[in-house]
């Protein structure tokens, strides 16, 4: 059975409800990291990275927005990869995972990257994975470039400011969906298993999930996220947006 696009963009629909049970202002907090794209970028036609892509949500709203820039993909999920080069045109999607060292090579960038982009992702990966990934990623972004990452990215755990971050962050969401919160992660993706259209590309996903380390949610906080920045040489770190303990977070490299 073929994937069509219609088909594909029903499924992503139904992930952006999904995500935004997590993030309930998360169209806003990819209003903001375009914006901030168009602004850092230098050229109409920016060369973009989108690290842990998933289905190209990101490359979707920046493509949009941004109809010259060129949008490479990282990610290491088959079915939702595929799901985004059915429902998006734009995106160059890439097989690579993150945690690997060479992943940029993988990548065939044609140049330095004006810009790497991230959302709900890398907070995936442990610290010396993600500093790693930091320094691979200083090493294909042009100087000066920037680095933008929207995510859960907490305050020091057992302080006033993370509770109140986890507090603001309950306001949102009530606020957002006050019938109830949309389906979450674990019943978007067993509906998934149930499409016969998506069957074989679940077995990889399924086979890939078996062999690959256990992925857990590693990288929470803010500051792990800053010292890993800064040891990979990047500087002017800072919080662009925030609700609750969901941020874009925004680093440059030196000119
Ligand atoms: C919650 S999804 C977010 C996807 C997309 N960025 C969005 O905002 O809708 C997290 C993504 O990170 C990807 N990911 C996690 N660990 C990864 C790794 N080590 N290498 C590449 N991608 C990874 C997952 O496959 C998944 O697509």
């Amino acid at each position: 059975m073929t994937l069509t696009r219609a088909h594909a963009r029903r499924w992503l629909d139904r992930w952006d409800r999904q995500q935004e049970g997590y993030m309930p202002s998360r169209e806003a907090r990819f209003d903001t990291l375009v914006d901030a794209v168009a602004e850092t970028a230098g050229r109409a036609d920016p060369l973009v990275l989108d690290l842990g892509c998933g289905p190209g949500s990101l490359g979707a709203r920046l493509g949009e927005r941004l109809p010259g820039a060129a949008v490479v993909g990282i990610d290491t999920d088959p079915l939702l990869m595929a799901l985004g080069a059915a429902a998006y045109d734009g995106i160059r999607f890439v097989d690579a995972d993150l945690r690997v060292e060479g992943w940029s090579a993988v990548a065939g960038l044609p140049r330095p990257a004006d810009a790497a982009v991230s959302t709900t992702a890398l907070h995936w990966l442990p610290e010396e994975a993600l500093t790693a990934l930091y320094r691979e990623l200083a090493s294909v972004l042009r100087p000066g470039g920037v680095f933008l990452n929207g995510d859960h990215l907490a305050s020091a755990e057992g302080t006033r400011l993370a509770a109140l971050e986890r507090a603001l962050a309950v306001r949102a969401t009530e606020r957002r969906f006050p019938e109830g919160r949309p389906e979450d992660w674990a019943a978007w993706w067993a509906a998934v298993e149930e499409d016969p259209v998506l069957t074989d590309l679940h077995a990889d996903r399924e086979r890939r999930r078996a062999m690959a380390a256990h992925h857990g949610f590693e990288s929470l906080h803010l500051e792990t996220h800053v010292t890993a920045l800064a040891k990979a040489g990047f500087t002017e770190i800072g919080t662009l947006w925030q609700e609750g303990d969901d941020r874009l977070l925004c680093a440059f490299l030196p000119e």
